[in-house]
């Protein structure tokens, strides 16, 4: 399993500290690194609506998209508090859309050290675009 990488790691970290977390106060980040090899990343957004609110990896998902790229390489979350954050299950479904057999999803807390998982193992048995041709 691939290390965390440095950059990607640095970059969920900066864009963790824009998250709007008015209502939980707990910061997400999350970075992609594109198969393309470019990074997009997002943070959560909540609302005074909640369930309006937004996670930090579809966010990261949406960026990518709209940047014309599709295919994840490597994706880092990280969170805030004692015990590792791993995407939730939603956010394991958008990022399933856009991965493949060797995509690895690492996870980080403050100290930076995490977890690495591949789809397989977030998400096993899986439904994704080839269930629909
Ligand atoms: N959150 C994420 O951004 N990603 C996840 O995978 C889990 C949860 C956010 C949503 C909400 O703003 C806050 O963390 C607390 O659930």
């Amino acid at each position: 399993m691939p290390e965390i990488e440095p950059d990607l790691l640095a970059a969920a970290r900066e864009v963790q500290a824009n998250a709007h977390v008015p209502y939980s106060g707990f910061h997400v980040g999350a970075a992609i690194r594109t198969r393309g090899g470019e990074v997009f990343v997002g943070c959560n957004v909540e609302n005074a609506a909640y369930p309006e609110g937004a996670c930090a990896e579809g966010g990261a998902i949406s960026a990518m998209v709209a940047g014309g790229e599709r295919l994840i390489d490597a994706l880092v979350v990280v969170c805030d508090g004692e015990i590792l954050g791993t995407p939730c299950g939603g956010c394991r479904q958008k990022i399933r859309e856009f991965s493949d057999a060797d995509t690895v999803v690492h996870a980080a807390g403050p100290d930076g050290i995490g977890a690495s998982y591949t789809m397989a193992e977030l998400l096993p048995d899986s439904f994704g675009p080839e269930h629909l041709i």
